[in-house]
């Protein structure tokens, strides 16, 4: 109905998205996830993926993936609590609680409703407090409002802000949850975790790190940013991580103490009443786990490629940001700006993704450049050879 005022309410959020160039589209892929993809029928190299490892194409996931598949059947048919617990949940929990140094782990079916699961079971009452990194993942947002607890954010990494805020609650009934990512995703900077960890023990606080950007790429075994800082339980009672990414399946696990995952699993709503991921997918996770484990040539190469790439670019003068992990941004501000450098790119073969407000804060719009493991050096000298290419246009303050 063209004059019905719902429908010319949304059309006009639709509108104000295309004149301010916020508006997103899908793109469709017609090839396995990879560095060299058909994308809306033409060939791209790809920049913009977070399988940092390359693993979600591989063969020995996907053998383990169609093994499980045929024993195992597609569908988990019922929640985790009913009968949709199969052994592969069972073998990768316990391989993901030994592999994390943590006493048990529990499986989600994605990074985004671990998250809800967690905050909305420690945070019991409207007077307890989420505090939030300001530049948190929307599913931490989410995961505070969804809770109803009393929401407060700190400025991006500023642990004595937090202190601060923290020192404000006296009242020691109150539950106190920190939550922060590890490696943020938009940035690729990470969290200053041995600070935090300190000032969540000196207030008795729940600390909670998602580093589902940070796990199987960082530390000496690949088992994330805690591993790097040497923290374990005591310090950081709830590690989170995703299996979508690094792993290159799907999914997600919170690891911490046996009582915490005892505790989620009588209370996390999201893990309750959700369907279990299916078990070939638990099994294909094992198989990467495995490679992640095995094959560490895979994270040196990542981090090469990191080198490369932050040489090249600071060569050419490029608005890189303080970043050290596969996540590296060019900070352009303007979306419309970055949103033209990201089609001029696409132009030349290569697809970079214009990162643009809300998913940032406004004028920090930005083309989020992602490494790979599957990445050649060849590959990473195209890319600055066309950054060089559309360098005219590219400013080097936001
Ligand atoms: C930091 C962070 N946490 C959580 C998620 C959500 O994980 P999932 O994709 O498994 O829902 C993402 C991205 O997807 C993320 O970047």
């Amino acid at each position: 109905m063209p004059s019905d005022p719902k429908f010319a309410k949304i059309r006009a959020v639709l509108d104000a998205r295309r004149s301010q160039h916020l508006y997103r589209r899908t793109l469709l892929a017609d090839s396995p996830q990879q560095p060299h993809m058909t994308i809306n029928g033409q060939a791209m190299l790809t920049f913009c993926s977070n399988d940092y490892l390359g693993l979600a194409n591989h063969p020995d996931v996907i053998r383990a993936f169609q093994q499980a598949a045929n024993t195992y059947g597609v569908g988990s048919g019922a929640a985790h609590l009913v009968n949709g617990h199969s052994r592969p949940h069972q073998q990768l929990e316990e391989a993901l609680a030994a592999f994390t140094g943590r006493d048990s782990a529990l499986l989600f079916s994605t990074g985004y409703m671990a998250n809800l699961g967690v905050a909305n079971a420690l945070l019991t009452s409207r007077h307890d407090v989420i505090y939030q990194d300001r530049l948190n993942h929307a599913s931490l947002v989410d995961a505070g409002l969804l809770s109803g607890a009393k929401r407060v954010r700190y400025a991006h990494n500023d642990t004595t802000q937090l202190q601060v805020r923290l020192q404000a609650q006296t009242d020691p009934s109150v539950t106190q949850l920190i939550v922060t990512d590890g490696v943020f995703s938009m940035d690729g900077d990470v969290a200053p975790v041995t600070d935090l960890a300190r000032v969540a023990q000196a207030h008795q606080a729940w600390l909670m790190v998602d580093d589902a950007h940070g796990f199987g790429v960082l530390g000496k075994t690949g088992a994330g940013l805690l591993e790097a800082h040497g923290l374990d339980q005591d310090s950081v009672p709830i590690l989170m991580a995703t299996l979508g990414k690094a792993l290159g399946t799907a999914g997600a696990f919170v690891a911490g103490s046996r009582d915490l995952i005892e505790y989620l699993k009588q209370s996390a709503r999201t893990w309750i009443y959700t369907t279990a991921q299916p078990p070939a997918v638990a099994a294909a996770t094992l198989a990467s786990l495995q490679l992640l484990e095995t094959e560490s040539w895979r994270r040196e190469h990542l981090h090469d490629l990191i080198q490369q790439f932050r040489h090249g670019a600071a060569q050419l003068g490029l608005p890189l940001m303080p970043s050290d992990t596969a996540i590296q941004p060019l900070l352009i501000g303007s979306s419309e700006q970055t949103l033209a450098l990201s089609q001029q790119l696409a132009q030349r073969g290569l697809l970079v993704t214009a990162i643009r407000p809300p998913t940032v804060p406004a004028n920090t719009a930005r083309l989020r450049i992602t490494l790979s493991a599957a990445h050649s050096t060849a590959d990473v000298e195209r890319l600055l050879d066309a950054l060089q290419q559309i360098h005219p246009t590219v400013p080097t303050t936001p």
